[in-house]
């Protein structure tokens, strides 16, 4: 095991902030909340993913945190040094890292999707374009094996680029920059989507729960997608903790990080939604809706040249930032505990997760039939980790934060400013939030 004798830190304050936003903000909520919760029938499962945010998510994100920071050292090296050497909880972080792998093999793809859709912005394919042929240009990218890949292999190479250069080098001053104007963008769709018929109707359906809509199935994928969305239960944030100096503020930060990634994902939602109905497309459509719904939206946007050139590219660059709090929690381990250097190193797992990537890429294709478990490898990764691994992996930090680390670590993260707030979440880590994960695990197993 090594202890990586000068570690880099995050340069401030708002650097850090700026990189667990970062992570936190991307596919997850403006191409993946939608689309699931169509699929699962609209308000009653927002009603649970708001739910999960507060009880599982918030306490899990300090947990993570917090164990990084004080470990100042990579996912699996962190349990060891908080805890004991040769601790068992160190196979929380060997499950991190498989996480880590199978999210960014499909997150890529995806990714790889994204930049197509800058392709085709650039080169005005929307505006003056029908509803229709608006609504068969993903397919036409699914039909079409080599370009998949090749935007795949893009992504992924722009992300190992980054990672490459270690620590939010350079990269903060684009966040400072572009993080917020994709903000003011989607509020300006926001906007006008507010003057589409199908606002109200949108609306109704995010935040209207209908209890008797929700499955068990359903609600795993609720708790699980809380996890994506706020990057927990793998380690990044362990990762990302452990670039902190030790003492440093983390509660503010977690609530800001927190809100700003749900407002997002519920404006995201509202927007594409409100096409959803006033357009008259399926909510419950899957992976293709922000494919197929926003293109619409810009073809009818004065200026939507402008504005589908400038949304796809802040998407992608959104995905970007996400995807390299993958890649780095995979880099950080194999140099530093296996006293490797960085270079070879991103090249090594870049390139592995992008070979294994390709499984999912040619799903939409060539390997459409090719099933396992009844899931397509796409689908496969995704549920495998959003579904199973990382609310595992989350139940475990909490577990290991409320039990292991204990009331002495609550102390510290709340700064001895308030017993009860401390009480509340030493308790939340060690029974609620493991609790409410496992009975929602166990529960979604027996109905499959
Ligand atoms: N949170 C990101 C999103 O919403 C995806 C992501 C980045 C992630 N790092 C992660 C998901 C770690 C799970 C674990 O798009």
């Amino acid at each position: 095991m090594a202890t990586a004798s000068v570690r880099a830190h995050w340069s401030n304050r708002l650097a850090f902030i700026l990189a667990a936003a970062g992570s936190a903000v991307g596919l997850g909520n403006i191409w993946k909340f939608p689309y699931i919760t169509g699929v699962n029938g609209g308000g009653a499962f927002v009603a649970v993913y708001l739910v999960c945010i507060l009880v599982v998510g918030l306490p899990i994100f300090v947990s993570e945190l917090y164990v990084g920071q004080r470990a100042q050292a990579n996912v699996v090296d962190a349990f060891v040094l908080t805890h004991r050497p040769g601790t068992p909880w160190r196979v929380v972080g060997w499950l991190g890292l498989l996480s880590a792998v199978v999210i960014l093999s499909f997150y890529s793809v995806v990714g790889g999707w994204v930049l197509d859709f800058v392709m085709r912005s650039v080169t005005n394919q929307f505006v003056g374009h029908s509803d229709e042929e608006i609504k068969g240009m993903l397919g036409t990218l699914f039909a079409s094996p080599g370009r998949q890949l090749l935007w795949h292999a893009l992504f992924m190479g722009g992300a190992m680029a980054i990672v490459q250069q270690g620590l939010a080098a350079g990269l903060e001053r684009w966040s400072r920059i572009l993080m917020p104007t994709l903000f003011v963008l989607l509020l300006l769709l926001l906007v006008r989507a507010a003057f589409l018929p199908g606002f109200g109707r949108a609306l109704e359906f995010l935040f209207t729960p209908h209890t008797e809509q929700l499955t068990a199935a359903g609600i795993l994928e609720a708790v699980g997608h809380s996890f994506f969305t706020l990057s927990l239960g793998m380690g990044a944030m362990i990762t990302y903790g452990s670039y902190l100096r030790t003492g440093q503020e983390l509660t503010r930060t977690v609530f800001s990080v927190a809100a700003l990634d749900t407002l997002i994902a519920l404006v995201a939602g509202t927007i594409i939604f409100s096409v959803v109905f006033s357009f008259g497309l399926e909510a419950g459509s899957g992976p293709t809706l922000m494919f197929q719904t926003l293109p619409m939206l810009f073809a009818k946007v004065p200026g939507g040249y402008f504005v589908s050139v400038a949304f796809f590219l802040l998407v992608a660059f959104a995905a970007l930032t996400s995807a390299i709090s993958l890649l780095e929690v995979v880099v950080t381990y194999w140099a530093e505990h296996h006293g490797k250097s960085r270079g070879p190193t991103v090249l090594v797992a870049g390139g592995s997760i992008y070979l294994l990537g390709i499984l999912s890429a040619l799903s939409t294709n060539l390997l459409e039939g090719v099933k396992v478990l009844g899931l397509t490898f796409f689908d496969l990764a995704d549920k495998l980790t959003s579904s199973l691994l990382l609310p595992l992996g989350g139940m475990l930090i909490a577990l290991f934060f409320g039990w292991v680390l204990g009331p002495r670590a609550a102390d510290e993260v709340i700064g001895g400013r308030s017993r009860a707030a401390a009480l509340l979440l030493v308790w939340t880590a060690r029974v609620l939030a493991p609790l409410a994960v496992l009975v929602i695990l166990i529960n979604a197993l027996r109905n499959w």
